[in-house]
This record gives C-alpha cells, structure tokens and sequence, in this order.
C-alpha cells in the first residue's frame, strides 16, 4: 500500500509552473522585516497634504483615520516609547522615504497615500481612470485580503537588536486568517465589504465597535443570562494588536466586590524559537456567540436592587494607564445598561446593547 501511494504521488510529481510575478503592490515579505521603498523621492507623489489639490475627499476621510496617526496617535507611542525597534516603524511610518526622518512632516504621516500607492515610482491601484493623469500601474489584487496582510497579518518576530532578522510560525497579529476562515471570506471585496480603505475604521470607531457585538442579556428567574454574538465583524473581536481585549461586567451598585467578570483577549508564553504561542483565545470568531449564566446571589447586594451590565472594549495591555495627557483614550465603553430583577419568576425580563 505505501508503496502504492509512493508511485501515485511520483505520477503526480507537478510540471514546471511558470513562476508568477509578485504583485505590483508587493514591497516586501509581510511581516515588516523591511521598510517600503517607494522607489522616489519626488515629493508630488509622496506628499499627502499634495493630493488634496485634486482628491480632497480622501484626503480628509484619510486624515482623520488611525492610518494617518499610526505613527503620531498616543496609543502608539506609548508603547513605541517602551520598546523602541526599528521593527515597530517599517509598519508604522513604513516608507524609506519616511524613515530618513522620524521627526519629521513625512513621518507623522503614518501610514499615508504613497504607503498604499507608490511603488517603483509610479501610482499603483485596482483601477485606472480614463481622466486621470497619472502613469498608474493596475494590479487586480490593490486593495485585497493579500494587500492588507502585508501589514495586519504576521507572526511573531526573532529581533536582533530592534530590527526583525526572521519571522517564527506563531501568529501576532491573526485579523486576515482568522477572516480567512470565517463567513465572509469569499466576499468580493474582502476586507473592503466592511471597511472603506480610506477611513479605515475599525475599534477606535464608536459606530463600527458598537455594530461588531450584539448583547443581549435576561434576567431569567434567578439567573442573569448573558449572550454575546460577534454579528458583524469579519474576524475574531477583538482582534489586531496583541493587547487589545474586552470585559463583560456584571454586578450591583452595592456589592462592587462580588463582580462577575469575563475576558475576550488572547494571552501568551515564550517558545525556544524566539517567538510565542497563544495559550488562551476567548476572542470571539465571527458568527461565534459566548453566553455567561450567572446566579444572581453570587452577585450579592439586595434582590430587588437593579443589575448593572458593562461590555468595556480596551486598545492597550492595561485600562488603567500610566497617564493620558496624550488625549488618545486607552478604552472605550461599548454598552452600559442595567437589568431590573423579574417581579414575577415565570417571566424573563431583557435587555440589549442597544440601550446606549
Ligand atoms: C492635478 C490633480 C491631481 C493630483 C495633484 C493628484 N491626483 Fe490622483 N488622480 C487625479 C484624477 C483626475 C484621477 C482620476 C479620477 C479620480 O479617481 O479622481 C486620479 C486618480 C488617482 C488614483 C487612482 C488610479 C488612477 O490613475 O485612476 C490614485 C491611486 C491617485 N490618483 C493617487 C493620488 C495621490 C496619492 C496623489 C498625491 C500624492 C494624487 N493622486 C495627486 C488627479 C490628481
Ligand atoms: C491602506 C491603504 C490605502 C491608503 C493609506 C490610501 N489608499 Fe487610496 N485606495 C486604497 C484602495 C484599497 C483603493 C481601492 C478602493 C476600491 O476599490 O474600492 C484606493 C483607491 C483610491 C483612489 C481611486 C478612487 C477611488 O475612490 O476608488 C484614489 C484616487 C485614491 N485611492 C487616492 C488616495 C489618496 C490621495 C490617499 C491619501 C490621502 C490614499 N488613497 C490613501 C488604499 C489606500
Ligand atoms: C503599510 C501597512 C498597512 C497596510 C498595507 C494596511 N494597514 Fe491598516 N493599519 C496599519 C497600522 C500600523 C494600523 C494601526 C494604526 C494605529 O492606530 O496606530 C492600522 C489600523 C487599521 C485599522 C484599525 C482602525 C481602528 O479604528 O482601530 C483598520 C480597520 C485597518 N487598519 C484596515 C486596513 C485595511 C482594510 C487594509 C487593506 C485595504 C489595511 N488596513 C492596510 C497598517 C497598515
Ligand atoms: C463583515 C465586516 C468586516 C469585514 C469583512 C472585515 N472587518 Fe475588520 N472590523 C469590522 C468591525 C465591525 C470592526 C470593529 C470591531 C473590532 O474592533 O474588532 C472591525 C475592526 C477591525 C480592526 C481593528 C482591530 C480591533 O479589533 O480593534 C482591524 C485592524 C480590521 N478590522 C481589519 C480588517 C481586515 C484586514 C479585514 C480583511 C482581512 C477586515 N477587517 C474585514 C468588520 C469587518
Ligand atoms: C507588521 C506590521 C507591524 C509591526 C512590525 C508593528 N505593528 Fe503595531 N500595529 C500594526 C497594525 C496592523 C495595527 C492595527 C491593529 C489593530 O487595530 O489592533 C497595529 C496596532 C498597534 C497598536 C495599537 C494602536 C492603537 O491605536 O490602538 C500599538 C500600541 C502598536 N501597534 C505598537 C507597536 C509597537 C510598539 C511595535 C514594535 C514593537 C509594533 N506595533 C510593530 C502593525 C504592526
């Protein structure tokens, strides 16, 4: 039988594909090893403050995205200030171009127009139009799951002074696979079905976090039932920067101490090979719904005291950081609502995440 199986596969053995040319967008292996070398210098293409002249809408929905701050935003550089690599930056202020200084106006623009669109000094996109007066290089795949891996998916990395020498196979940041495996992976447009590239909006959005997770909770006799479904996210929420992580709260106003409290963040250990493995996930994949039962006694307090609930959504390792003089909120509440206890045991009494 193996032996079988050897000739089969030896029959099979592919032919010599032709090898296919990297896309036009393709900079660099994903994972941020190197910077993005924009194959200019030639300010008309690299600055975005340029293209308003003829693009003022994208310029200002870019603006105010968390791309254009990814190099300025508080967030950011609080941890940058913690661990300051060289790996951190071809990510966050990716160019060469932007590179050479990181004090700089170009810098500050994170992750900018020529970031996205400027290889081998020429405008690369999806599409060309007829009355555009750029040289644009088309690429089909501008814009696709593939285009956005290059930054939002990657394993951890082996550093050597700062700079990332080799990537390990454990995941960091998982957004695209974890796309990749649920609902809505066969999309058209991918990642663009629910985010427009320009805006970018995602956790630091009040309307797109609040939209992720549906909550519903009821007071069945005497047990508070939470349900919490990530209805419109196309991956795990949260997801993105190891940090990230929400809290399901349930207590009574009197009774802070016997709190009921549940995590949504994925937690690691250090492996030989330099990298680290996940050893918890309770993010929740898309369509996934997690429910809590939990015995209202254990809340303590009185039994007729109203029972508050809380889905808090926080950016960074600690809710509670060292300081915020930056103004770049380290959480942000998604709902906060409270349940009355049932009068009458038969009847549930509900609530949603809508109540805001
Ligand atoms: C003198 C006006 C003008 C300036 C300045 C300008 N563009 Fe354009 N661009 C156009 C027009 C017109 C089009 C085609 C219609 C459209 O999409 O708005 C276009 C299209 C594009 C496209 C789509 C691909 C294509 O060729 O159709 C991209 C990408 C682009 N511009 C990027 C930029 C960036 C980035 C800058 C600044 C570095 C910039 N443009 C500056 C006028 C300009
Ligand atoms: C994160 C990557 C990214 C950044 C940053 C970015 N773009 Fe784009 N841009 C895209 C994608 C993806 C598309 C294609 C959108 C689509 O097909 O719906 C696009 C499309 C365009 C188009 C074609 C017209 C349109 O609306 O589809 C223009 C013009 C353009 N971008 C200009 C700019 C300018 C100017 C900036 C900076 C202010 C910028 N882009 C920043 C990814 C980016
Ligand atoms: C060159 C690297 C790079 C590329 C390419 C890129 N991103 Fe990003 N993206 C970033 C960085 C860095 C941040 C974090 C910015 C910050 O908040 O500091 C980010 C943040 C985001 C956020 C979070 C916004 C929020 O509110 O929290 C969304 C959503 C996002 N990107 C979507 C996309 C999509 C969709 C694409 C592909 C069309 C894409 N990005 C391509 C680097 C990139
Ligand atoms: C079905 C809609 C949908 C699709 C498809 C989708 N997203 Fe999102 N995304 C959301 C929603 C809703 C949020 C806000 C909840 C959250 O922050 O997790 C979000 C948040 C994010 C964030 C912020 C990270 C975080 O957890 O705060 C990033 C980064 C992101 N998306 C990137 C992507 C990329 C890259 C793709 C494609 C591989 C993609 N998204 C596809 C809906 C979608
Ligand atoms: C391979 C690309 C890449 C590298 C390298 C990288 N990041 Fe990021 N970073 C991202 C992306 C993409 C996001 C957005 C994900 C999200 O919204 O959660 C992000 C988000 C963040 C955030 C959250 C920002 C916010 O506004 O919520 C912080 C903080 C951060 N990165 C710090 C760092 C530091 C510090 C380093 C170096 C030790 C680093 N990053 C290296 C791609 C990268």
């Amino acid at each position: 039988m193996r032996a079988l199986l050897v000739i089969l596969a030896a029959c099979s053995a592919p032919v010599a594909q032709p090898r296919e040319a990297p896309p036009a967008w393709q900079a660099r292996e994903s994972g941020g090893t190197q910077p993005i070398d924009p194959g200019t210098t030639d300010d008309t293409l690299l600055d975005a403050k340029g293209c308003a002249s003829c693009h003022a809408g994208i310029v200002k929905q870019w603006s105010t995205s968390r791309h254009a701050m990814a190099w300025t935003a508080g967030i950011f550089q609080r941890e940058y200030a913690v661990r300051p690599q060289g790996w951190c930056v071809n990510c966050h202020a990716p160019l060469t171009t932007q590179q050479r200084d990181l004090d700089g106006e170009r810098a500050g623009q994170g992750v900018d127009c020529a970031t996205c669109h400027v290889r081998g000094g020429k405008f690369v996109s999806a599409k060309h139009a007829a009355k555009s007066p750029h040289a644009t290089v088309v690429d089909p795949s501008f814009g696709s799951p593939a285009f956005c891996a290059d930054c939002h998916q990657f394993t951890f990395p082996v550093l050597d002074d700062g700079n990332a020498i080799a990537m390990t196979r454990h995941p960091m940041q998982n957004t695209v696979a974890s796309f990749a495996a649920g609902p809505f992976a066969h999309e058209r447009d991918g990642c663009l079905t629910c985010h427009n590239a320009h805006t970018a909006a995602g956790g630091h959005d009040d309307g797109m976090r609040d939209a992720a997770i549906e909550m519903t909770s009821c007071m069945n006799g005497n047990t508070v039932e939470v349900a919490l479904r990530n209805a419109n996210a196309g991956h795990s929420v949260p997801t993105g920067d190891i940090h990230r992580h929400m809290f399901l709260r349930v207590w009574r106003s009197s009774a802070p101490e016997s709190m009921f409290q549940a995590f949504f963040g994925r937690r690691f250990e250090p492996v030989a090979d330099g990298g680290k493995i996940t050893t918890w996930d309770s993010t929740i994949a898309p369509g996934e719904t997690k429910r809590f039962e939990i015995p209202a006694a254990d809340l303590r307090g009185d039994d007729d005291e109203p029972i508050n609930l809380e889905l808090v959504y926080v950016f960074i390792e600690n809710e509670f950081p060292r300081r915020e003089a930056d103004h770049d909120p380290s959480t942000a509440s998604i709902t906060r609502y409270a349940l009355m206890p049932s009068a009458s045991s038969a009847a549930a009494t509900c609530g949603r995440s809508a109540m805001r």
